[in-house]
């Protein structure tokens, strides 16, 4: 257990990295990874993403043989999953999962699953835990959850992984010196969250269904924005090119005369490795979505 789902991922980074190994991240990727590899000295190796804004499985199977095996230094020691995705909502299916387990089992790498949004989805697909696919795949895999998204506990701190016996040795080792055990409080709260009655999960589960089906249809609607239907998380992520002229350039422009221009709030795609799209969360209420997309709507028409 760490202060949040960051700290037991920096404890990770911190075990597994040694100057100039490789992390492979699959873009888009939640911004912290690749910064929390850079701060212990490894690299981090991108995979690039399709159309459907899941990982070139082909590109990933070269990289993990280019990089995995090899003893000393450039090795790559572990790849980061995170499904559900921040930033893009994309859920990775059984077989997705099954055949990146198995190019990871093959070359020697690790693998940081990172699940911590994995009770909110939507339109009936399903979370698979890599984990869970076989014994072997288990010993490999560092499984990260955390109680910020699920019980909205943010500001509590509480992430927690699980993993190899010997693994968690070193983490804990990493940790007592930097930080011991997060505050006593929030673990209690951590628990009574955990082990109390989950009905609230599932109603904030079907009021975000609600507000991706809301975000989705309006964001579509409008002309030039090119989306895929999120499947988990509380993100949508369109694509913003074509809405590029002698003023917005690229993401961060979009979203600078967003801000500027309408108020309104994204985060750049350059952020997560993928420039010309944005980030729109909606862990926000319905009434200023409605706002925030009108404002978006008329934006795009000025
Ligand atoms: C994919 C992902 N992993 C981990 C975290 C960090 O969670 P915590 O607040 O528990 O540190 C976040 C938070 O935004 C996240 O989106």
């Amino acid at each position: 257990m760490g202060n949040g789902a960051k700290q037991v991922l920096d404890d990770i980074m911190r075990v597994f990295i040694n100057p100039s190994d490789r992390v492979i991240i699959p873009k888009p990727f939640w911004v912290s990874y690749s910064q929390q590899v850079i701060l212990s000295e490894g690299i981090p190796e991108f995979i690039d993403f399709d159309a459907d804004l899941k990982l070139k499985m082909d590109q990933l199977g070269f990289i993990a043989e280019k990089y995995g095996n090899v003893k000393g230094d450039g090795s790559a020691k572990l790849l980061i999953l995170n499904s559900p995705s921040n930033p893009t909502g994309i859920v990775y299916s059984r077989e997705d999962i099954a055949q990146i387990g198995e190019i990871c089992l093959k070359n020697g790498i690790y693998i940081i699953s990172d699940e911590v949004y994995e009770k909110f989805l939507y339109g009936g697909s399903k979370h698979y835990s890599i984990a869970e696919l076989s014994d072997e795949l288990k010993e490999i895999t560092i499984t990260i959850n955390a109680v910020s998204k699920t019980y909205a506990m943010t500001g509590w701190r509480i992430g927690y992984c699980a993993a190899d016996k010997d693994i968690i040795k070193q983490m804990t080792k990493v940790q007592d010196q930097s930080t011991s055990n997060p505050c006593t409080i929030a673990q209690w709260a951590a628990i009574e969250a955990l082990e109390g009655n989950q009905e609230s999960v599932e109603v904030m589960r079907q009021e975000y269904e609600k507000r991706r089906d809301y975000i989705y249809k309006r964001i579509t609607a409008i002309k030039g924005f090119d989306c895929v239907l999120p499947e988990g998380a509380f993100y949508v992520f369109p694509k913003v090119k074509n809405f590029y002229n002698g003023k917005i350039k690229n993401s961060f422009d979009f979203a600078g005369e967003l801000l500027t221009e309408a108020n309104v709030a994204v985060v750049p795609g350059t952020a997560f490795g993928a420039d010309d799209y944005i980030r729109i969360s909606y862990a926000t209420s319905m009434e200023k979505i409605k706002e925030g997309i009108d404002r978006i709507e008329n934006f795009i028409r000025r």
